[in-house]
């Protein structure tokens, strides 16, 4: 199958296109995964980071817890209210103490560790607390402070109010590791506990307070506060902080659906699993009630280091995502506007590079047609360029080999023309001097059979004629029979002299001169009264070997036929050439007169071809003269046309060769 036909332009678009839709495809993916994860993982940075002041916050909550408990156990009243057992002023003293900072119990111990006295519930004491974590480190004289679960049973005891508190529906939360139970009892309290001690330092009471996290949003809030400073996005606010009680929400600023406080929810499946069962931060993108956050999740650990909960912070990712995805809208329409610049200046380039290019295609079907002369304009200076000065060279050369094959075509039609012309002429003379040579031997036989008779005719008659008395009748026919015979007499020796020429007597011989003696004796003939003669000789004609007197009758005989042909009236030209290529003297003489016909000239040659009245013309000069010129390895030619005048010329070596 073959490919689809593109354009040259069409082809270099397209796979410019590919490359530039393939990298900018693979560098908006890899950008877009970079941009989201360099945002992220800074947001995340910064979430753990907040964590850190979420953890400030709440041990700063614990230390205050410490610092309170810790003052007014070494209150000097305090010590002497126990010592002397005066428990209206101590309630009064400590309740004060409690409800001014703001704590949910403060509860007086006995050095055995007993209640003496609930702040919250003066009513409940006597049971024994000597096994609380707390209480107990602080019955061995120390001060401490930490988290603690407190069950359902102990919180009634300080009051109905905290243990309602803490009691906790739990809700059914999606991701997260479902509870058996339905409702979380105990709660989640900042503890701190100091030893009273008398004087001589001896320990008489222990001093515990505290503040119930259950519902309690002080610590998240001022987390938020600090941290977040009311950061929203789209109407949500944006940073959380959670403190779980185990996996159950018991403060936070995360909200459902519904905008309220998600408190009973729980902690998302994974979480769970590795900070409470596993022990390990959290410190990636979590799914936090409803939606999905970038979280540090760490556990809450009780003052024995047993893990009892987690304090967490977030911010929604979504904002985050946004941002990647906007930054990423930009940079994509960027690209797109990138991608058509390059691609119009692509286009623009492409038909600038392509425009010589089709220039030479039209050029070559230009050419295939046959305009050799059409020639490619490119003027650029590249590889295009010397391609099209290449290709202009070769119609160049295309088109001088043409004109040459066409001249020679036409020469080579000349020639041949000239060298058929050649031929015919040639096989013409042939045909002539055969005809002639056997019109010639009959001649001769015929002549050399009638001269003998003739010449007894002729004595006879002359004898008789003498002896005839003049005023004889017969003696004007006897004259008129030795008129007659003397003429059959020259005609038969004109016979002979064609038949049988005389050698010629070669001697140096001046055509010119031999010419003007010619004329000399032609002058006073009748005939030439009338005719002008013109003469053209060669500057340089030098003599030639040859016969003079027979050339004299050669050239008679023409001329004679010339002024006879001119009727006595026209012009009569002589011309000499010389041939120094052939080696040969032309004489050529042209007359005005009636000319030739086409049929006569075929005949003019052979003996007794006349058009003159009976009589008149013998017929045989041209035929005599064709014998002599023959005889000097000559030619003898005629050129006319009916009416137009006639040339004859006589071509004679300049050197004999040995005949
Ligand atoms: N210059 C010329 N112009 C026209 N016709 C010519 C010319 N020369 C020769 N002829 C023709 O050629 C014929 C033959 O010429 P040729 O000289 O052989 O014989 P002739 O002139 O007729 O007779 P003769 O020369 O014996 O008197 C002529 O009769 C004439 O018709
Ligand atoms: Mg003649």
């Amino acid at each position: 199958m073959r490919s689809p036909q593109f354009s040259l332009r069409t082809k270099l678009i397209l796979s410019f296109l590919a490359v530039i839709v393939l990298g900018g495809v693979l560098s908006l993916f890899i950008g877009s995964k970079l941009i989201r994860n360099t945002l992220l993982t800074q947001a995340q940075a910064k979430v753990r980071h907040d964590l850190s002041s979420a953890w400030m916050v709440f041990n700063e909550k614990v230390s205050n817890i410490k610092e309170i408990v810790t003052l007014t156990a070494a209150r000097e009243g305090i010590r002497g209210a126990l010592q002397r057992g005066e428990m209206g002023i101590l309630i009064q003293y400590l309740g004060h103490v409690r409800s001014e900072n703001g704590l949910d119990i403060l509860t007086l111990l006995d050095r055995e560790g007993r209640v003496l006295l609930r702040t919250s519930s003066p009513d409940v004491a006597g049971d024994d607390e000597s096994q609380d974590e707390i209480a107990r480190l602080a019955l061995e004289r120390k001060t401490v402070a930490g988290p603690q679960i407190i069950p359902r049973g102990e919180l009634l005891k300080e009051s109905k109010t905290l243990a309602d508190q803490a009691l906790m529906d739990i809700i059914p939360t999606p991701m997260a590791a479902p509870r058996a139970e339905s409702q979380e009892t105990s709660g989640m309290m900042l503890k701190a506990a100091a030893p009273v001690l008398n004087e001589t330092g001896a320990l008489i009471g222990v001093l515990y307070g505290g503040i119930l996290l259950n519902r309690n949003y002080e610590i998240v809030d001022r987390v938020k506060e600090i941290v977040y400073k009311g950061e929203r996005y789209k109407g949500r606010e944006t940073g959380t902080a959670t403190i779980f009680q185990n996996d159950l929400r018991i403060s936070t600023n995360v909200k459902n659906e519904q905008g309220q406080r998600a408190v009973g929810t729980l902690v998302w499946q994974e979480v769970k699993t590795a900070v409470l069962d596993e022990g390990k931060p959290w410190l990636t993108r979590a799914f936090v009630v409803n939606d999905w956050y970038l979280t540090a999740y760490e556990p809450i650990k009780s003052v024995s280091g047993r893990i009892i909960g987690i304090l967490y912070v977030g911010t929604l990712e979504k904002p985050y995502l946004d941002t990647a995805n906007r930054v990423m809208r930009t940079f994509t329409i960027m690209a797109a506007l990138c991608v058509v610049f390059l691609l119009s200046v692509l286009y623009f380039s492409t038909s600038r590079m392509i425009r010589p290019l089709q220039r030479m295609a039209a050029a070559t079907q230009e050419i295939a047609k046959g305009t050799l002369s059409h020639r490619v304009e490119v003027n650029s200076r590249d590889e295009i360029g010397a391609l099209a000065e290449s290709f202009n060279q070769m119609t160049d050369h295309l088109r001088e080999a043409n004109d040459k094959l066409v001249e020679w075509g036409k020469t080579l039609e000349k020639k041949v023309e000239e060298r058929t012309q050649e031929l015919r002429e040639i096989q013409a003379h042939l045909i002539q001097s055969e005809k002639l040579a056997s019109i010639g031997k009959l001649a001769a036989g015929v002549a050399h059979e009638i001269n003998n008779p003739l010449g007894g005719i002729l004595i006879y008659s002359h004898l008789i004629l003498e002896d005839t008395p003049k005023g004889s009748p017969h003696s004007e026919n006897l004259k008129k029979i030795v008129r007659e015979t003397t003429r059959c007499k020259e005609i038969v020796k004109g016979l002979l002299d064609f038949a049988r020429p005389k050698e010629p007597q070669m001697v140096l011989t001046d055509i010119h001169e031999l010419l003007d003696k010619c004329l000399a004796l032609m002058e006073n003939h009748a005939l030439f009264q009338n005719i002008r003669i013109e003469k053209s000789y060669a500057p340089v004609c030098p003599r030639i070997i040859a016969d003079g007197g027979q050339l004299q009758q050669v050239f008679m005989n023409i001329i004679l036929n010339a002024a006879e042909a001119m009727n006595g009236n026209g012009t009569l030209t002589l011309r000499t050439s010389l041939d120094p290529a052939r080696q040969e003297v032309a004489v050529e003489i042209v007359d005005t007169g009636h000319g030739i016909k086409e049929e006569d000239k075929r005949r003019l040659f052979e003996p007794f071809f006349t058009t003159k009245e009976v009589g008149k013309g013998t017929g045989l000069g041209l035929a005599i003269s064709y014998g002599i010129v023959k005889k000097h390895q000559g030619t003898i030619d005629v050129r006319s046309e009916a009416g137009q005048g006639a040339a004859f010329t006589v071509r004679l070596p300049l050197k004999r060769t040995s005949p």
